[in-house]
């Protein structure tokens, strides 16, 4: 079954917004397999965003996301990957639809309250970062 890594950043945490978004996941019917809130490392942060290493904003986007605790999540379902990112919205709030967790809760592209991957390398890839196999909980759904 397709998983997927999605990430409640500073911002989120800091307003409160953890079970809000936790329960919008679990009412469109997908299965929580692990979570954990953390503080972030510098190198962490640095190797989870990589691909955005040239980009201009950085420095400003590794500073934010170590600024304080986050709530990492691995979320399991089908077609997980895209149906999430549909329901984070656009990355820039200026785009998100209304209805969506960044349509609704976001100003700003730096603080857009949520990360969620983007390709199945990537969620492949982000769930090694962040979760040991021994914190992914596979478990049987009675309803
Ligand atoms: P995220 O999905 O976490 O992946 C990369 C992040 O870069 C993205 O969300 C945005 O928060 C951030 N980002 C994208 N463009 C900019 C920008 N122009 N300035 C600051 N942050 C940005």
């Amino acid at each position: 079954m397709e998983k997927t890594f999605l990430m409640v950043k500073p911002d989120g945490v800091q307003r409160q917004l953890i079970g809000d978004i936790v329960s919008r996941f679990e009412k469109k019917g997908f299965q929580l397999v692990g979570a954990k809130l953390m503080q972030i490392s510098t190198e962490l942060a640095e190797k989870h965003y990589g691909e955005h290493k040239e980009r201009p904003f950085f420095g400003e986007l590794v500073s934010f996301i170590t600024s304080g605790p986050v709530f990492a999540m691995v979320w399991q379902g089908e077609n997980v990957i895209a149906t999430a990112r549909q329901m984070m919205g656009a990355t820039n709030p200026k785009d998100s639809a209304p209805g969506t967790i960044r349509g609704e809760y976001a100003a700003t592209v730096s603080k857009n309250i949520i990360h969620g991957s983007d390709s199945p390398e990537s969620a492949e890839r982000e769930i090694g970062l962040f979760f040991s196999q021994e914190e992914l909980i596979e478990y049987t759904r009675l309803i």
